[in-house]
């Protein structure tokens, strides 16, 4: 068992990074916690039963010539033995998980930097209201400081979930929900939507980014300003088809007359690590195809299909790319 265990933890330092055996926050080490407590107490328990019935099995067997044993109904003392024996058990299963339920259901401490989470069909939108900055689907948090994420969504249910940060928590239209933790580490951790959302549910992915609290203040810094406009002419021409094609209907490109509010803000999108829900690294060759087709890129993509022609994309592209 422990080298099932021990090779569980290896596989979970490897090659799966979305896992919730590395935990980067306090509140991801609390459940992790709790979790390996009760499976060795199940463990435990199964072994203890299995070799009581093994040994039961052999010592009482039927042996020739054995007559019937004495028939007995009920027996005080096992009655009580096997139920006292499981609410002791779950009693105390109870006793360690309440403190860390009521802990981590309060509100987030008072210093705690607030983030909005707002779930979309099917991207995760990130606003940091004191800094008046939005992004989406890279959350990036200061190391070692409370983040108090503030969950809504704009449609459906949604789950907001980055194993590495902690336990899941639905996102609700007309309702506020809230998680919070505080990350121990710097690194990118991916993260996916847990709840059935519609038809790219499994493509609603996100990733947290936790910085060092200099590197965090300078992404901010950098959000804060309005969307840097290309001098090339094949940026400026991608930056006017942007506004003409249709695209600032949706998206916001701050300083720009685009100020959609259905999509992602696009004002610093060459900046992101990935795109379109986060399934795609964030490429001249994944924007493109993206762009050229949404919803055969990500199913029931609520972004149409454009009919972009190859030059209109390029320019795009290119325009898209500009924007850190
Ligand atoms: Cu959003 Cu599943």
């Amino acid at each position: 068992m422990a080298a099932v265990g021990v090779a569980l933890l290896a596989c979970a330092c490897g090659e799966t990074p979305q896992t919730a055996w590395n935990p980067r926050s306090e509140y991801a080490a609390e459940g992790l916690d709790l979790f390996v407590l009760i499976i060795w107490m199940g463990v435990i328990i199964g072994v203890i039963v299995e070799a009581v019935l093994i040994w039961a099995a052999i010592h009482y067997r039927r042996r020739p010539g054995d007559r019937l044993p004495p028939q007995i109904h009920g027996n005080t003392i096992i009655e009580i033995m096997w139920t006292t024996g499981p609410v002791i058990v779950v009693g105390y299963i109870l006793f360690v998980t309440l403190p860390v339920i009521f802990k981590t259901q309060a509100p987030a401490p008072p210093a705690s930097m607030n983030v909005e989470v707002i779930g979309h069909q099917f991207w995760w939108e990130f606003q940091y209201p004191d800094a008046n900055v939005v992004t989406s689907n890279e959350l990036h948090l200061p190391v070692g400081r409370t983040a108090n994420l503030i969950l809504h969504s704009d449609d459906v249910i949604h789950s907001f979930w980055i194993p590495a940060l902690g336990g899941k928590r639905d996102a609700f239209p007309g309702h506020t929900n809230f998680i919070w933790m505080t990350p121990n580490s710097t690194g990118e951790f991916p993260g996916q939507c847990y709840q059935l959302c519609g038809y790219s549910h499994g493509n609603m992915r996100e990733r947290a980014i936790i910085q060092s609290p200099a590197d965090f203040q300078s992404w901010l810094t950098a959000q804060q300003a309005p969307a840097a406009q290309p001098t090339d002419p094949v940026g400026v021409e991608g930056g006017q088809l942007l506004q003409t094609r249709g695209c600032a209907a949706c998206h916001t490109i701050n300083g720009t007359p685009a100020q959609g509010k259905v999509g992602p803000n696009l004002t610093h999108v060459g900046s992101r690590g990935t795109i379109a829900g986060s399934i795609f690294d964030n490429n001249a060759q994944n924007l493109r195809t993206w762009l050229k087709d949404p919803p055969a890129a990500k199913p029931g993509s609520l972004m149409p299909n454009l009919g972009l022609n190859d030059h209109e994309l390029d320019v795009l592209v290119a325009y898209l790319q500009s924007l850190k």
